[in-house]
């Protein structure tokens, strides 16, 4: 060794790494919970359409289709909450190992699914967060300040010790340790309860526009739609005239108009693929609507800030023409028809 430097002990290097887990773990989660629209479906970020998205063409999906799909509610909250669990036990490195082969899991899974579809594939970042966890599976926290060690102390020879203790005797060193031990298993627990608790709490409920689609037999004149553009009706919002056409037959009511003024968008379930779609009102009362499926890798895209914006790697669009503005996307949003009748927006299947 060079006169000078310090000897790091090699465990000791990953701990910046176990931190950023542990954190990214928590937040992941918390963010989940506190999203109004994770949970209510019809709304961009709901993971109901999300899990759909990820199981669309990727070879983990049968995994989300058995499990998690028939229930999204159950496994949008299992994620989340074990999301945080994972995080707090790494980053205090209690059970290190067990929490990064759940964190692995969880990776792996996110990778064969939501992730599957990115390319080239390390622009997707759960194939290095299950390569980051790897360290942890192998070695624990070893070398690490960690509350395991602080466990390992007591639990090798409390089983035996236990037995040579008569009942009412004073607990040894390695009993109080194994005592530790539950009460920070205990606490970690109740801290992953009361996080979740909080952020559900903090969420607060959902108001942006959703239209559910529904068979209608209303015929009546206005204006149509075509390549995903559509002119304003006689509606309450779009502010224009009626028009001589009629609703095609085949055409499926998403909604009152009065639920989606100017500047709003709203996701509507695609009559012919049951995907979800997005559907537009632009500043000057027209309609425009595209398939709400990212390109990048399925998720459940949204309108914000006059944009199209996907939620999970921050691809963009243009809300007029469904073009890729930014982020990783590698192709244009799917245009879809729909027109707007006697104060209703309609989906035309293509
Ligand atoms: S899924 Fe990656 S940007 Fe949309």
């Amino acid at each position: 060794m060079r006169r000078g430097t310090t000897a790091i002990e090699p465990g000791l290097a990953l701990l910046p790494l176990r931190m950023f887990l542990g954190v990214t773990f928590v937040y992941a989660g918390v963010q989940k919970l506190s999203d109004p629209g994770f949970l209510h479906p019809g709304a961009p970020t709901y993971i109901g359409t999300q899990l759909i998205g990820f199981a669309n063409g990727s070879p983990g999906g049968f995994i989300l289709t058995t499990f998690a799909i028939p229930h999204p509610l159950v496994a949008g909250l299992g994620v989340a909450v074990v999301e945080i669990a994972i995080g707090l036990l790494a980053f205090f490195g209690l059970m290190t190992r067990w929490a990064a082969i759940g964190g692995l899991a969880l990776n792996l899974l996110l990778f064969l699914t939501a992730s599957w579809h990115t390319t080239p594939y390390f622009l997707g970042p759960d194939i290095v967060f299950v390569f980051a966890w790897l360290p942890f599976v192998i070695t624990g926290a070893e070398g690490q300040p960690a509350l395991d060690h602080v466990a390992r102390r007591g639990s090798p020879a409390v089983a035996s010790r236990m037995r040579l203790n008569p009942a009412g005797a004073e607990p040894g060193p390695e009993e109080t340790a194994a005592l530790t031990r539950r009460a920070f298993v205990g606490a970690a627990g109740a801290a992953t309860l009361a996080i979740a608790g909080i952020a559900a709490l903090a969420k607060g409920s959902y108001s942006g526009p959703t239209l559910n689609a529904s068979r209608s037999s209303s015929r009546s004149s206005g204006s149509s739609g075509s390549n995903g553009h559509a002119s304003a009706g006689a509606s309450d919002t779009g502010g224009s005239t009626s028009q001589a056409s009629s609703v095609p037959a085949n055409a499926v009511k998403i909604g009152p108009s009065s639920q989606l003024p100017k500047g709003q968008g709203a996701i509507y379930r695609d009559p012919s693929t049951s995907q979800p779609d997005i559907v537009i009102r632009q500043s000057d009362g027209s309609l425009d609507a595209f398939s709400a499926v990212c390109t990048h890798a399925g998720c459940t895209v949204g309108y914000e800030s006059s944009q199209i914006v996907c939620p999970c790697h921050g691809g963009t669009y243009d809300p007029t023409t469904g073009q890729v503005t930014g982020g990783p996307p590698p192709a244009p949003l799917a245009p879809k028809k729909v027109t707007e009748q006697g104060g209703a927006i309609y989906a035309i299947p293509s």
